[in-house]
């Protein structure tokens, strides 16, 4: 390609679809235990697919409770911490990795308001979760946050 800059022609390199894309994005996304137990991860999945989402990276797990602590060391000293992290330690979970243009937002807007009461309708928490608790997913925050928690649960070589 060429392109003229007042009465220079420069020659560009050429650049590949990603580097396109600068607003791609990744965020990371749990679907929690709670539901796991009641079999909505399939429920889960197809919600991501039908926004938009491409899956990096998907695995099921169990976390001890520390994990969980770990992965919620920002929540630590608040009084719900024992709660959350026996909670994020008491089933299965999966870990993704979400691609999208505004990944972070757009997850947090697919999975709505923390407390699934609170939460519009149409998303996840609402229309599956039971309780601020025990409500079915989790979302990164802010292109921090996601980079800590992609790096907590996946090597590298899991997102190429
Ligand atoms: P998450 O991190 O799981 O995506 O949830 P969030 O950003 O919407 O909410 P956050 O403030 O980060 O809280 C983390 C999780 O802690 C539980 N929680 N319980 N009992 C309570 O008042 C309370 N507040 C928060 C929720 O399960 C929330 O997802
Ligand atoms: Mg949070």
């Amino acid at each position: 390609m060429q392109i003229v800059v007042g009465n220079e022609q420069r020659r560009l390199l050429p650049i590949t679809e990603q580097e396109l894309n600068l607003s791609l994005e990744r965020t990371f996304a749990i679907i929690k235990p709670d539901a796991i137990s009641r079999g909505q991860q399939g429920e889960i999945l197809t919600r991501i697919h039908k926004a938009g989402f491409k899956i990096v990276a998907i695995k099921s797990m169990r976390l001890t409770k520390e994990e969980a602590g770990g992965f919620y060391a920002v929540h630590r000293e608040r009084p719900f911490f024992g709660e959350l992290t026996d909670f994020m330690s008491s089933g299965k979970i999966f870990a993704l990795v979400l691609e999208a243009e505004g990944a972070i937002l757009k997850w947090r807007d697919t999975m709505g308001a923390t407390d699934p009461k609170k939460a519009a309708p149409g998303t996840i928490r609402r229309d599956l979760g039971t309780s601020i608790g025990n409500n079915c997913t989790h979302g990164s925050d802010a292109p921090e946050t996601a980079a800590f928690e992609i790096g907590y649960f996946f090597s590298g070589l899991e997102l190429i």
